[in-house]
């Protein structure tokens, strides 16, 4: 059985090099306690030498993107190959945040090869825009998932981390919070994806994202949430270092 693992997502923050040291040194300072959980920052990129020089075995980085092409003409962009200069373990792949932006599945797919091929662990987000009554929703996320995992073996597909991320409740312009409910619905949804398609007896790690505090992060672990990428809350060390302390005694 997997550990559980915590992932910050940090985003376009903070905006200086001090407040970045602040926030990933207190995260460090209490990690040690935690045994049962693996936990990962994924900063912009800018920050990632810095960090790489006072991150642990504990807190792991991770990137939040990169390029599908190792080098090239690509202003403005970062390769995966770059990346792995500043010991990342992890990457973000199709937060939805970059789906707006035109990320598609083939591409998400691509990501996700390059990655594994590289012994970067993927974190494949997926979700829904709209809940509809009559569960539209659930053909959304499979076909996420089966686009992104096309022509990826078994084998890999269990080294995957999954993401569920509801767009709806993502950010602080959410509808509203996901329940615990949704959660397990969409989990028990996608392993049998993973079964149907591929075959995938032993569940990936899946884990839930999308306004996860304190307050809520229990339910979603009762509902068989295997940790988390949090957004706002991992830029609070405190409310970032309670989420997995919860998530480590559940
Ligand atoms: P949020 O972001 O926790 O701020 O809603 C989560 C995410 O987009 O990964």
């Amino acid at each position: 059985m997997n550990k559980k693992i915590v992932i910050g997502n940090w985003k376009m923050n903070p905006i200086s090099k001090k407040e970045a040291l602040f926030i990933f040194e207190n995260v460090k300072k209490e990690a040690l306690k935690f045994k049962k959980t693996d936990i990962a920052i994924c900063p912009p990129f800018v920050f990632l030498p810095l960090l790489e020089r006072i991150k642990t075995t504990k807190v792991k980085l991770g990137s939040q993107n990169f390029h599908a092409e190792e080098k090239g003409s690509f202003t403005g962009e970062i390769s995966l190959k770059m990346l792995e200069n500043f010991s990342i373990f992890y990457s973000i792949i199709g937060h939805s945040e970059r789906r707006a932006m035109g990320e598609d599945n083939s591409l998400v797919n691509k990501k996700i090869k390059l990655a594994l091929k590289e012994k970067i662990t993927p974190i494949l987000c997926f979700g829904e825009k709209v809940r509809d009554e009559a569960g539209e929703y659930l053909n959304v996320l499979k076909n996420q998932i089966e686009e992104a995992l096309l022509n990826v073996n078994k084998k890999e597909i269990e080294n995957i981390i999954f993401a569920y991320e509801p767009v709806w409740a993502i950010g602080k312009d959410a509808l509203r919070e996901a329940n615990p409910e949704e959660f397990n619905e969409v989990c028990i949804f996608i392993k049998r994806v993973l079964l149907d398609k591929f075959g995938i007896k032993n569940s990936p790690r899946i884990i839930y994202g999308g306004s996860v505090n304190p307050k809520n992060s229990l339910g979603f672990l009762q509902a068989g949430a295997q940790g988390f990428l949090v957004g706002r809350d991992s830029l609070e060390p405190k409310n970032f270092l309670e989420i997995i302390s919860i998530t480590d005694s559940n």
